[in-house]
């Protein structure tokens, strides 16, 4: 019996002493330590044992089996602690998330404007980047010589086309194709030739809006202007008008909202003013009408011209336009 005992020791010590994968190892605890295992079934033999002797024979049992015991506890904390790459795998653990990517912050105050207005009635329309001189300016009463030119400066390509300076380039673009009434909006990306600073890019973004109809006056523009406001920044805001020229527009105006952050006391970021200028608008001109074929005796409209990219800036509290377009990560993540 002690000699078969101690055999069993040997021969587990010889089977465990290669193997690194738990199931092997809990199967060969069975094997040896489980309730029908070999220790078992040979401790079975001990009433066949002579009664002066099994006090010794109990003993020696009682070593192998903790020795064994010992054997197994050893294999699993190693086992445990990876000491094999197939093993690191632990399905218990929580997984890794992936980093997902995320809307860049101008495309989600894009969509919250287009909610908004789509709320309204108007549709959103895309247009040319790579626009002709006539939509970009001709078309939007600023002939060849105009000064108002001089603002706008922009790239141009050799075949006289240009990168379009305002989103306003796509107005008699729309009039020419659906005629009056119209209510439409059009945000994208625009260029100007400039030198870059905080407050000044090369390529920005605006949305332009447009309604045609009969009998509108400038109380409408207010009225959607406030709304839309209201809605992208999530609390009332109190607007102003000025006077404002721009060429396509007939009288034309620079609305100002109360500035959100000091709430009109003066800050840093309405400039100690109270008011932050936030988009120029008017009434359509007449010639704007007429040169998208639309009758301008009978209908009226407004337009207006938002600087998303400003909106923006305003709504995250951005201090540099650049970062927009820097494709920092560092800068992106906050969003
Ligand atoms: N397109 C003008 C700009 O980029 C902004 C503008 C002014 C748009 C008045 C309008 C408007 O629709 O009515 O400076």
């Amino acid at each position: 019996m002690e000699a078969k005992l101690k055999k069993l020791l040997n021969q587990a010590k010889d089977e465990l002493g290669q193997i690194k994968d738990s199931q092997i190892i809990a199967d060969l605890k069975n094997k040896y330590l489980g309730r029908k295992g070999e220790l078992a079934s040979l401790l079975k033999d001990i009433k066949n044992v002579a009664a002066e002797e099994r006090p010794v024979v109990g003993q020696i049992a009682n070593e192998v089996k903790n020795e064994l015991v010992n054997i197994f506890d050893k294999l699993e904390n190693s086992i445990n602690q990876g000491s094999s790459s197939e093993l690191d795998f632990d399905p218990t653990l929580p997984g890794t998330r992936r980093e997902l990517g995320h809307l860049h912050p101008n495309t989600l105050v894009q969509a919250e404007i287009e909610k908004a207005f789509a709320q309204m009635g108007f549709t959103v329309f895309d247009g040319p980047q790579l626009e002709s001189d006539y939509y970009n300016f001709t078309a939007l009463n600023i002939p060849a010589d105009h000064p108002a030119r001089d603002t706008q400066d922009t790239f141009w390509l050799d075949d006289g086309n240009l990168l379009r300076t305002q989103t306003s380039n796509i107005q008699v673009r729309m009039l020419e194709k659906y005629g009056a009434p119209f209510r439409g909006i059009f945000p994208g990306r625009v260029f100007r030739n400039e030198s870059t600073d905080v407050s000044h890019d090369h390529t920005f973004y605006q949305l332009e809006g447009l309604l045609v109809d009969k009998g509108i006056n400038i109380g409408n523009v207010i009225a959607v202007m406030k709304s839309l406001l209201s809605a992208v920044f999530q609390t009332e805001v109190t607007v102003r008008l000025r006077p404002g020229f721009f060429p396509f527009v007939e009288p034309g105006f620079e609305l100002d909202i109360k500035c959100l952050v000091c709430e009109g006391a003066g800050c840093s970021v309405c400039k100690q003013s109270g008011w932050v200028e936030l988009m120029p608008c008017g009434m359509v001109h007449p010639k704007v009408l007429e040169n998208g074929n639309v009758n301008s005796s009978e209908y009226s409209g407004f337009a207006f011209g938002l600087g998303l990219t400003r909106l923006v800036m305003m709504k995250y509290k951005i201090n540099d336009i650049r970062l927009l377009q820097s494709g920092d990560l560092r800068f992106l993540k906050q969003f």
